[in-house]
Parts: structure tokens; C-alpha cells; sequence
């Protein structure tokens, strides 16, 4: 942790011409630097989440920084590490809040991250920006919570569709890490779309995010007979569960949704998570202009490193608060809310964003499979 902080300051100080030596006594607007917070799993279980979303976020600020800024003011971004753990969002976001004084946040990617600190931003008339988060209660927490990315009634209808008429599979059994709201959420709608569609659920069993063995769950999976096994989790516990299952004789397809998405997935699961299958909102060899650029500008930034989901989702949320700020004016709260809430068609490194009423957007999904080691592209599927 103390690592990351001394890195992000120094980025910060870098950006923003005349802040070091002495604080900004009311000098002018070049000396008084916007104040951007953010909070992100940089630690921990997730750290794959909150260090990809960070280092988009990152390049989003620095070419705005590098492009002047907005109303005449650079950007300081303060990034806190949440340490991908219960507890910590709430205690680094009112830090921000209250300390650092930062007129909007975002952040977390894990729904229930984000749930925790979402409040703190509401009765503070602070803007927070959700770059990945899925669940539908995340925005729900008031009308200062936005995201940038689709909702999991709608990732979980993809992945039905798929199961069904893609893999053709008729019995799914859904595998629930019941800590997570993204899980939980996710697995409900996930079913109710595959009973629609005519599906059966075979078998429906729990685990707690963090677990390490999971075979009397997979053993009760292996005996319902299922053509798939949807695990609607965080790729540290899929790659595990991936592996078990493997180890038990399951020979059917494992999905899940954009939790997959992390490089440890495959570095854990190696072989075992080959050929499943798993929704996210970004593909970086879908080739439209903003994304080619983004995935050149990330790979020069990070060395070589191929941008994921999270960080293009963190680069928009950046820059979808820029345009918001830009438009409003000011960085005055109440009103930097209203420009977010009024966003619309932004063309951005993951498609067209516009907030809806419910302050989500509606966006395509992409679906991936593993293969030899990466995510491979198989299809766009459209709202
Ligand atoms: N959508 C997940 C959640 O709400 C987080 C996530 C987003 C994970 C994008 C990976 C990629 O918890």
C-alpha cells in the first residue's frame, strides 16, 4: 500500500505544474488543481480489478492534464487502495471526502465496494462515478451515484441466451459466492432469463468469497447431471473452483460473467479454465478508432500491457467526469450532478455512453472464451 501511494503522488506532482514546494494560497486557477478521488482494490483478493481500473483512470487524467485541463485547472488524482476488503471503502472514501476535499469520486468496480461507500458520497453532495459495477442497487443509493457500464439484469440475460442457444445446454447448475451482491444479483437474473428461455436449473449451491475448497459444492454440482455450470464470481475464486471442478471429473463448460476478467485467472487456473466462457463490456481487439488509440496509448504508458475491461471502463469514468465538470462550469457538486445526469451519447473507449434515469447506461456486452492462455473475442451482443 505504501508502495502505491508514494507512486501515485509523485505521478500527481508531475501533472500539475506549480503545486510542489507550497500549498495554493487562493493564486491563480493553474496552482489550484481539481481534486479527483478515487478508490480501488490496488491490494488484496481483487487487486487485478482495482489496479487495471486504476492505471485507465490514470491515463485519462494525465492526457487531460496534458490537453490543459478543464476551466482553465489541472486534475489531481488522490487514489486510495481499498485493500479489496469490507470495511476500507468506507473508511477511504470519507477520507476523501472529508480531508482531501475532492469534488467527485470513482470508483469501485465490485458491486459491493461500491455499495459501501456510495452513501458517503450521497450525503456529501459528492458525485461518484462507478466506472464497473454492476449491480442494480449501486445507483439506486441516490441521485448523486452514477456508472458508465450496463447493469446485471442485462449481463445475465446474455449469458442465458448463450448457455441456451449458443452451448445449446437445457441444465445449467448456478454456483453463488453469497458475499458478494454482485454474485447474488447476478445469479437471480441468470436464472430467471434461463427458466424463461425454457432451461432448467439443476442444482443451485453456495460459497463465501475467499474459500479455498469447494469440492462437497462441485460434488453435489457433478451429481445434478448439468450441460453447464454457470459460477457468476471473481476470477481468484473461479480459478480455483475451475481447477476443482476439473479435478472432480467435470467435463461441461464453466461461464460466468465480467468478475472472470483478470489476468490471475488464467496464472491460477492454467489449464483448467481453458475453453469456458465469460460476458465483460470490452474487447481490445474490437478495433473502433477511440479503442485502437487507447489500447496503443495504455500499451506505450504500462509497458506492453494490454488494456482490460476495467481499465477502459476507469479511462471513460474519468473522462465522462472531465466532460461533466467542462459543461457545468464549475466543480460545485449539485451541479457537476446535473451535467453527469444530462450526459449523453459521449463516444468513448468502450462505445456511446448516455446516462439514463436511473443513472446507468446502456451498453453492449462482448462475450470471451479462454483460449491458450487469453481471452478470445467471440461475439458482440447488443441491448
Ligand atoms: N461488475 C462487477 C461487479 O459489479 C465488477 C467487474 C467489472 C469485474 C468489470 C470485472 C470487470 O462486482
Amino acid at each position: 500500500m505504501k508502495h502505491w501511494h508514494g507512486w501515485i503522488s509523485l505521478i500527481v506532482l508531475a501533472g500539475v505544474a506549480g503545486l510542489t514546494g507550497c500549498k495554493p494560497s487562493g493564486g491563480s486557477d493553474a496552482d489550484n488543481p481539481i481534486k479527483i478521488g478515487e478508490y480501488a482494490s490496488l491490494s488484496g483478493k481483487e487487486a487485478n480489478f482495482g489496479i487495471s481500473s486504476h492505471e485507465g483512470t490514470l491515463l485519462a487524467i494525465e492526457s487531460l492534464n496534458n490537453a490543459g485541463g478543464v476551466l482553465g485547472r489541472k486534475f489531481q488524482l488522490i487514489t486510495e487502495d481499498d485493500l479489496s476488503k469490507a470495511g476500507e471503502p468506507a473508511t477511504v472514501v470519507n477520507k476523501l471526502v472529508s480531508k482531501d476535499n475532492v469534488v467527485a469520486v470513482l470508483g469501485e468496480v465490485a458491486s459491493s465496494r461500491s455499495l459501501e461507500a456510495a452513501p458517503i458520497c450521497q450525503q456529501n453532495q459528492i458525485p461518484m462515478i462507478s466506472p464497473s459495477s454492476t449491480n442494480p442497487k449501486v445507483t439506486e443509493t441516490g441521485d448523486y451515484i452514477f456508472r458508465v457500464c450496463f447493469i446485471d439484469p442485462f449481463q445475465g440475460t446474455v449469458m442465458a441466451n448463450f448457455s441456451y442457444n449458443t452451448l445449446k445446454a437445457r441444465k445449467v447448475a448456478v454456483f453463488t459466492d453469497v458475499k458478494s451482491d454482485y454474485s447474488k444479483g447476478l445469479a437471480k437474473y441468470f436464472k430467471e432469463s434461463f427458466v424463461k428461455l425454457g432451461g432448467q436449473i439443476t442444482a443451485e449451491l453456495d460459497f463465501n468469497g475467499g474459500d479455498k475448497d469447494f469440492k462437497a459444492q462441485l460434488t453435489a454440482i457433478k451429481a445434478s447431471n448439468p450441460d453447464a455450470v454457470f459460477v457468476p464470481g471473481y476470477y481468484t475464486d473461479v480459478a480455483l473452483i475451475c481447477i476443482q471442478a476439473k479435478q472432480l471429473g467435470i467435463n461441461v463448460p464453466l461461464t460466468g460473467g465480467d468478475g472472470w476478467e483478470g489476468e490471475d485467472l488464467v496464472k491460477i487456473g492454467q489449464d483448467a479454465v481453458e475453453g469456458n466462457y465469460f460476458s465483460t463490456h470490452y474487447a481490445p481487439d474490437v478495433a473502433t478508432t477511440n479503442s485502437q488509440k487507447f489500447v496503443a496509448d495504455y500499451q506505450k504508458r504500462f509497458n506492453g500491457k494490454t488494456p482490460d475491461a476495467m481499465a477502459a471502463l476507469g479511462y471513460d469514468s474519468a473522462m465522462i467526469l472531465a466532460d461533466a465538470i467542462k459543461r457545468a462550469g464549475t466543480t460545485d457538486g449539485p451541479k457537476v450532478r446535473t451535467a453527469l445526469a444530462a450526459t449523453k451519447n459521449f463516444d468513448g473507449v468502450t462505445g456511446i455512453t448516455t446516462i439514463n434515469e436511473q443513472r446507468d447506461a446502456t451498453k453492449p456486452a462482448v462475450i470471451l472464451q479462454v483460449t491458450k492462455g487469453k481471452f478470445k473475442y467471440l461475439e458482440t451482443v447488443n441491448p
